[in-house]
């Protein structure tokens, strides 16, 4: 995924691009660069690296009232300057910001090499900007609009000409483009937290729609340039939500922000004693009549998932399954009306949980999206839409929109068995004041944030480590093995505590640490059983567990238990936090980029 930012107006577009550059880098971080309308010519500047390369090559007197910006998460090409955006025409007339995947470019590279053309970068965008140059005669947004006709893939496009001053033309195809109107200009960006500054219309571009950007207008067209009417969204833009706020990392403040965020989520779909999804339109007669509910996802949004999976079970009796999107998407699922599919997604972007979501309504399923960034790409899509309310997530590595989504899990699983006439009144009652509580539960749990810390001195040299769990202990699991290893670089992987024993045993030795996630009572006896294996084996437990349960481990163990009394199903809210904050510590410890992790993007828009 990559962040495109641009902007015209009568104010020096060079702060409001390096700014909005630095609010996009999570989607990003190989290498930057902006392009500036100047005097009948185009300036570009680029940097391989972060944000902060470009910022040293920027000096005062740059000055254009317009101009792109763009940062890369290498698709096409290895992270370098060459293939930084913007990329420019052959004879410099056009520059270009792309976010997407041109399927077609090696096709047309070779044809316009045949016809002269040479390359400069390895990008398959360089090749779209070397296309407008040819199909130029004139008028840009024809020109556009052709070359477009010639793309296969996904795109999401900046565009500026040299002859053609203040004027930026956009254009749109499976990746994400707004356009924002503010009183200090007008903007194009990748999402609506980048501008830095209120605008007061946001404007999401549809697949194949175009736009041309001045100072004073906004223009819309279809794909046949014929002019269209688009309709503003009000986006309640929280500017904060951007920033540290006194944290050294985005991670810690979203970690923290969880009991506000998880507050914020329940308090929108649970009032006067009912829960209510109004965007997502359940009637008695669909939910009595599922067959089977796949849960899809990618990454942490699969692991909020396999929660899902368990407590949709438990409650309501609906066969469920969790997918891997990448898998789903590939695979010959039997889909029908009577089968749901729950797509999640924090960002509303990843191409594997677009084209699951896809696959889906087209086999006629029903299908439900649990996504957390408004108007993106999913949520426009969606035939049902349940959104998380966790506010902008910037941390790469995710936390709060992931306790956001098992949050609207666990409330979809309460009316899922509701709807379906199984629940007595005294359970519902019971499940839904525990919900309410679960808040002032996470907050305690942030007390833990000290002890935590010591705790990652024992684990910061660890070269592998195994998470073990059952049931929804092993969700967790999944989640916590995830955690540490995108932001610590320490290789770890997650098991269900039955199943090591069927071959990864073999792994343990002397001192291999073992994060054992036991909060589940009803089945504790048997997670100790897998403890004891390993522990026989030489294994260094950590675990996650009961104040109860303190006294079956030994002083060796590094015992770590939540801080309320929570019933084994929304057990996992109280412990991923341990499991946040002991990852978190870690990556710290080990002097690890822990808001932009190498090799990592915010959202994975490619497949
Ligand atoms: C989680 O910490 C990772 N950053 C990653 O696994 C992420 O959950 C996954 O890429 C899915 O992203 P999405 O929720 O935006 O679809």
């Amino acid at each position: 995924m990559c962040g495109i930012i641009g902007y015209t107006g009568k104010n020096n577009a060079v702060p409001y691009l390096m700014t909005g550059l630095r609010k996009l880098e999570y989607r990003g971080y190989d290498s930057s660069g902006i392009a500036l309308q100047m005097a009948n010519d185009i300036f570009v500047l680029k940097r391989q690296g972060k944000i902060s390369e470009l910022e040293k090559a920027v000096t005062p007197e740059l000055f254009s009232f317009c101009g792109i910006g763009h940062t890369r998460w290498a698709t096409h090409g290895e992270p370098s300057i060459r293939n930084a955006h913007p990329h420019l025409s052959r004879n410099s007339s056009f520059a270009i910001v792309h976010n997407g995947i041109i399927e077609n470019s090696a096709v047309i590279k070779e044809q316009l090499s045949c016809e002269g053309y040479h390359f400069l970068s390895d990008t398959d965008t360089e090749v779209v900007c070397q296309l407008l140059e040819k199909n130029y005669k004139g008028n840009p947004l024809l020109c556009i609009a052709e070359t477009l006709n010639a793309l296969e893939g996904s795109y999401a496009l900046a565009i500026i000409h040299k002859d053609y001053p203040k004027t930026i033309f956009c254009a749109k195809k499976d990746s994400p483009l707004l356009i924002g109107r503010s009183s200090e200009g007008n903007f194009v960006f990748s999402d609506c937290c980048a501008s830095g500054v209120h605008c007061e219309s946001i404007y999401c571009l549809e697949d194949y729609e175009l736009a041309e950007i001045t100072q004073s207008s906004l223009s819309f067209f279809d794909k046949e340039c014929n002019p269209i009417e688009k309709t503003a969204r009000t986006v309640a833009f929280n500017c904060s939500d951007s920033e540290k706020n006194g944290f050294c990392h985005y991670m810690l403040k979203e970690i923290y922000e969880q009991p506000s965020a998880y507050k914020n989520t329940v308090n929108a779909y649970y009032s006067g004693g009912d829960i209510s999804f109004p965007l997502a339109r359940f009637s008695s007669k669909l939910v009595c009549g599922l067959e089977h509910i796949y849960i899809v996802g990618c990454g942490s949004a699969y692991h909020a998932g396999v929660y899902g999976r368990y407590i949709i079970e438990e409650l309501s009796g609906i066969s469920t399954s969790a997918e891997i999107a990448s898998e789903f998407r590939y695979g010959n699922v039997p889909l029908n009306e009577n089968t749901l599919v729950i797509v999640i997604s924090q960002s509303g972007e990843t191409a594997d949980s677009i084209a699951a979501l896809e696959l889906a309504k087209s086999k006629g399923a029903q299908t439900l999206c649990i996504v957390n960034v408004e108007g993106s790409t999913m949520a426009q899509k969606a035939h049902r839409l349940i959104y998380t309310k966790a506010g902008t997530e910037i941390a790469v590595a995710t936390t709060k929109a992931y306790l956001c989504q098992i949050a609207v899990l666990s409330l979809l699983a309460v009316f899922l068995s509701d709807k379906k006439g199984i629940l007595s009144a005294e359970t519902k009652e019971k499940l839904i004041k525990e919900i309410l509580s679960l808040d002032s539960a996470i907050e305690k749990e942030l007390t833990s944030n000290e002890c935590l810390c010591s705790l990652a001195d024992r684990l910061k040299n660890a070269e592998h480590i195994y998470f073990i769990g059952r049931n929804t202990d092993y969700a967790l699991s999944l989640e916590g093995s995830l955690k540490l290893k995108e932001i610590s670089y320490i290789h770890c992987e997650a098991y269900p505590a039955g199943e090591l024993k069927h071959g990864t045993i073999s792994l343990i030795e002397k001192g291999t640490p073992v994060v054992a996630v036991c909060l589940r009572r009803d089945i504790f006896p048997k997670t100790l059983s897998g403890i004891k294996e390993v522990k026989a084996r030489g294994a260094k437990i950590t675990a996650i567990t009961r104040e109860e349960f303190r006294p079956l481990f030994g002083h060796e163990d590094n015992v770590i238990t939540i801080k309320s009394d929570i019933c084994d199903m929304f057990s996992p809210f109280a412990g991923v936090i341990a499991l946040q904050l002991l990852s978190y510590h870690t990556a710290v410890k080990r002097g690890c980029e822990v808001d932009k992790p190498r090799n990592l993007a915010k959202s994975v828009t490619v497949e």
